[in-house]
């Protein structure tokens, strides 16, 4: 008798789905990784999910109501165990890890749904960024969604492109990924593979 395989086809609209889709073959069950900007919990059930029973997430967000949304997503799911919620900023996310993590996630910009004068910013996001390469196991990833479109997204796109493009070929591999039919300030991907 064949046994039927339930294959999920992702529908690549957009960087979360292929954030998504790259993050979860670089895991295993087990692993530690962080989620550098909880905001409405998707993110964090994702990898809460991926990292299954024996792994752990943290989270970050500066905003109590993402991290409330979060814990409730997570508590929904039954994974709450498996993650640690912190309300602080990301670029303090070296003083919580200790550990080396397989994956970090950031995605940028402002909580949907919330107060859009929150946003992320360069002069945080570049000191949490620079901690994470440091805090990545070897051939862990860092996977950065980009949002260009919002007040203040441009000029943290341009301090986040010239760090990414900076990197060291020899230590990192470090990827661009844009949707091609879609205006030119739609959201995209950056994605960093420390080298083994
Ligand atoms: C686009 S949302 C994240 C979406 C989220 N990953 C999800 O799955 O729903 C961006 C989040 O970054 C948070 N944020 C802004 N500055 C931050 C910082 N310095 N550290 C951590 N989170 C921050 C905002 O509060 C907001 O919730």
């Amino acid at each position: 008798m064949i046994t039927p395989v339930t294959i999920e086809r992702p529908a690549l609209r957009g960087p979360v789905p292929l954030s998504h889709l790259l993050v979860r073959s670089c895991l295993k069950p087990g692993d530690t990784v962080i989620d550098a900007t909880c905001g409405n919990g998707y993110d964090t059930l994702f990898l809460a999910e991926s990292v299954g029973v024996d792994g752990h997430v943290w989270g970050f967000d500066i905003q109590q109501l993402a991290i409330a949304e979060t814990g409730r997503r997570l508590s929904e799911a039954g994974l709450s165990a498996r993650v640690t919620l912190i309300k602080d900023g990301h670029q303090t996310l070296a003083q919580h890890v200790t550990v080396p993590v397989q994956a970090v996630l950031f995605n940028l910009g402002y909580l949907p749904g919330g107060d859009r004068s929150i946003i992320t910013r360069p002069e945080t996001t570049t000191p949490a960024l620079e901690d994470s390469l440091t805090l990545l196991a070897a051939v862990g990833v860092l996977a950065i969604t980009i949002y260009p479109g919002h007040s203040g997204g441009s000029d943290e796109q341009k301090t986040v492109e010239r760090w990414a493009t900076a990197l060291n070929p020899r230590s990192y591999h470090s990827w661009r990924m844009a949707q091609s039919n879609v205006a030119a300030d739609a959201p995209y991907l950056l994605f960093v593979q420390k080298v083994a």
